[in-house]
């Protein structure tokens, strides 16, 4: 979740970038940057790893005066954090800079067809392909706003971008892409900001416009330019007038963080996937593993372990890697582990899964582990953490900082992160083919897309929340790799709203729920088209047949599990091992709306506390 902050006016820019950059710093980050076009008319930059402070020493040791320019930050990106990564980017010629949000899904190819005509790249970065392919239809166009389209018409995937250049020193350009981190446009008395998210600019103006997806703008001191891709100008944009004091703007234009948290998962999933496959080769690299060949080649087991709906994901992790690297897999509560006195040695790999990466049951999971001499490795959110100091190895869900206290982006995120690392093991352990791993790719490159589609029908989800809102008993039924998709979808409801909720194995029924059944017990089902769909269909009539009630989350056109429905709710259709993601999010959506329905304090449940660090 990278924030952008840009200005153009009659005040020095770098310190309302810097200041800008600051107001984002919950959405986090491990690096920083800016650039200007200086009083000598080049384009200057300053960046730097590490927390904002680190920049802004740079920029009281290196002053750089400029009445416009733009800045960055980024969160948690791949591989080490280095300068040479950060935003902004420049290209060849030195004169052009840009910042970007998202990710370009062809950069691979984009990358060698601006080699093959001399192009030499100084970061790992995709998006350093955006800023030399603007050098290069610059080049032809000798205009730097058809330049910039005609660049970001070749971009695949959501992208927010925003270039300055002391070609034409007067305008920053800004552009969307897909659902993309946003591009606020704030207006001034003879100055313009531009911002990923209102924090940044708050202070300087309440008036703002929104860019929706490919759409450009040109913003110069006195006006801006709103146009769609093909260059055709668009109607004045609306101005709102934003009346946000600072934490309600921090949660953007949403009531709760939880709900903000729920909306940023395309983002999200976006980040968490930018440089760690190869979406053409299928290839997964996994930077900050640190496990050696040795340890991988003599790896008998992984043993995951967790609390709450990390644990659920940890389910869903047994079964992406004892499918895709045929390693067996055991999971286990952080809470249980070091009790159970657990059988352990050097060829077992003890995965902690850990939002915070503090939950003292988790961390004294990895204790025992270590204690035996076991690799370990943590999926974390909150780079830093305890849990990231004291594992072997490290892989980012780079979320972007989850607030409320439900988890929501973290357990998709979490998600892709276990199924990155079932390919890579697979990969190098010779057991997924190359086949195998190009289609898994191909169905991540549409999962932001997908997930943005399912995140677009959330008034249906407000319909089912005001309908079942008042019942006290809820059961979640799910098969497969989606019983643990029933779990969660349990525990958001339960955690924020009250009501009573259990997530159940579908074919645990007959032997024993389903005397629980009647009509004033909804039934949440997950039947999706993964590995277990036509078992579902009768767990359905069984449920039907004692008069209970039914929502089932299914994929388009479902004649079987849908038609015996009550209330359906649609998910794209994708491979078995992606369709939890696409599952969970309506059932946190619907949770959400109960609990906004039902009076919760969604943000801070009762009861409940974002990490807990007590046993
Ligand atoms: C989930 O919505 C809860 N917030 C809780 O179950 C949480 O997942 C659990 O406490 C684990 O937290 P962690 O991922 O930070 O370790």
């Amino acid at each position: 979740m990278c924030g952008i902050v840009g200005y153009v006016g009659r005040q020095g820019a770098a310190p309302i970038i810097l200041e800008g950059l600051q107001r984002l710093e919950y959405r986090g980050y491990d690096s920083a940057g800016l650039a200007v076009v200086a009083e000598n008319g080049h384009v200057e930059i300053r960046r730097d790893a590490g927390k904002l402070k680190n920049l802004c020493t740079r920029v009281e040791e290196s002053p750089i005066h400029g009445r416009i320019g733009v800045g960055h930050t980024r969160w948690a990106t791949h591989g080490p954090p280095t300068v040479r990564n950060a935003h902004p980017h420049r290209d060849r010629d030195g004169e052009i800079a840009v910042v970007h949000n998202g990710i370009v899904e062809n950069f691979l190819e984009l990358r060698s067809e601006l080699q093959s005509l001399g192009y030499e790249f100084r970061s790992d970065t995709d998006t350093e392909v955006i800023v030399q392919l603007i050098n290069h239809e610059y080049q032809a166009a000798g205009n730097l706003v058809q330049a910039v389209r005609r660049a970001l018409q070749r971009l695949k995937g959501p992208s927010a971008v925003v270039v300055l250049s002391s070609h034409e020193p007067d305008k920053l350009i800004v552009a969307r892409l897909g659902n993309a981190g946003g591009a606020v446009i704030g207006y001034g008395k003879g100055e313009m900001f531009i911002a990923s998210d209102i924090p940044a600019i708050l202070p300087h103006t309440r008036r703002m416009s929104f860019l929706e997806n490919r759409e450009m703008a040109v913003v110069m001191q006195d006006q801006v330019l709103f146009t769609d891709m093909s260059g055709k100008e668009l109607a004045a944009k609306e101005i709102h007038d934003i009346s946000w004091d600072a934490v309600s703007a921090a949660k953007g234009q949403y009531r709760h963080f939880m709900q903000k948290e729920i909306f940023e998962q395309a983002n999200a999933i976006t980040d968490t996937l930018r440089g760690r496959i190869d979406f053409v080769t299928g290839q997964v690299t996994l930077a900050d593993l640190h496990l050696s060949d040795e340890v991988l080649q003599a790896l008998h087991k992984v043993t995951i372990v967790a609390c709450g709906t990390s644990y659920y994901a940890g389910l869903i992790g047994k079964y992406l890697i004892e499918n895709l690297a045929r390693l067996p897999v055991e999971v286990d509560f952080g809470s249980e582990y070091r009790y159970r006195h657990p059988i352990l040695d050097t060829h077992t790999l003890v995965l902690a899964i850990t939002q915070s990466g503090e939950t003292v049951d988790t961390l004294a999971a990895l204790e025992e582990a270590r204690n035996h001499r076991a690799p370990t490795a943590v999926i974390v959110n909150a780079m830093g953490s305890q849990a990231t100091r004291v594992s072997d190895g490290v892989i980012t869900m780079q979320a972007g900082p989850e607030i409320g206290v439900a988890s929501t982006k973290a357990f998709t995120t979490s998600l892709i992160d276990l199924l990155l690392l079932a390919m890579y093991l697979g990969q190098q352990r010779g057991v997924l083919d190359v086949t195998s791993s190009q289609q898994i790719a191909h169905e991540l490159a549409l999962l932001p897309e997908r997930v943005g589609d399912v995140l677009a029908k959330d008034d249906h989800y407000q319909i089912l929340a005001r309908k079942y809102a008042n019942y006290s008993d809820f059961l979640y039924l799910g098969r497969g790799i989606n019983y643990p998709t029933a779990l969660e979808g349990a525990l958001k409801l339960k955690e924020i709203s009250y009501i009573h909720a259990e997530g159940y194995p579908a074919g645990e029924m007959k032997h024993g729920p389903i005397a629980l059944i009647d009509e004033n017990m909804p039934t949440v089902v997950i039947g999706v088209r993964d590995g277990v769909y036509d078992k579902m269909v009768s767990q359905v009539e069984q449920v039907k047949a004692r008069n209970g009630l039914v929502i089932a989350v299914v994929n388009p056109d479902d004649g079987a599990v849908g038609a015996k429905a009550d209330d359906i709710i649609e998910v794209p259709e994708t491979i078995e091992w992606l369709t939890p993601i696409l599952a969970v999010v309506p059932l946190q959506l619907l949770a959400y709306h109960i609990a906004v329905w039902r009076g919760s304090d969604v943000d801070q449940p009762r009861n409940l506390a974002k990490s807990v660090t007590v046993e």
